[in-house]
């Protein structure tokens, strides 16, 4: 009796221990991509925060059934990006993102030859906390969205 609940016990701390971990982890493949974008351009590095990440994956289980590049029009600064297959990892989602830049004119804070908006939230100085979520969608395509807060692209701001 004693020594299955200890099994249990030591089950449940295993099992425990193993998500906290992969958790983790998959925070740092959307955390490092952005944290060397930002140190290119001189902006301090953002936190992986536990609840912009719970908050990113509640809405991205939301758009499992259509896995539509809609906004969830919460309080927070947002970036989404989708790509089909389980090839399309995190690091993928934040490199379209950082690919913008060549679309980012510093002299006139505008996007010039393209999109140039999410870059702009990567690097936004003011944003400190960061939480993410890759999820599968009916159809195969894999939905990922980042949460900033605070929010970057106020009109008029620049990001650096
Ligand atoms: C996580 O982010 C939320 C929203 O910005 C903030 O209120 C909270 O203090 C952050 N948690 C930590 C541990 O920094």
């Amino acid at each position: 009796m004693e020594l299955t609940s200890i099994k249990l016990v030591t089950i449940f701390l295993l099992i425990f221990s193993c998500c906290i971990h992969l958790s983790l982890a998959s925070g740092l493949h959307f955390l490092i991509p952005h944290n060397e974008a930002r140190a290119k351009v001189g902006v301090q590095p953002l936190t992986w925060n536990k609840t912009l990440a719970a908050y990113a994956r509640g809405y991205a289980l939301q758009r499992l059934g259509d896995c539509n590049l809609e906004h969830s029009k919460g309080p927070f600064g947002e970036n989404l990006a989708e790509g089909y297959g389980y090839q399309f990892s995190a690091v993928d989602a934040v490199n379209l993102w950082v690919g913008e830049k060549q679309h980012y004119d510093y002299e006139s804070n505008s996007c010039v030859g393209g999109a140039c908006l999410h870059y702009t939230q990567v690097v936004w100085r003011d944003s400190i906390h960061l939480g993410c979520a890759r999820v599968r969608c009916h159809n195969d395509w894999r939905f990922v969205i980042c949460s900033y807060d605070p929010p970057g692209n106020y009109l008029g701001q620049r990001p650096y």
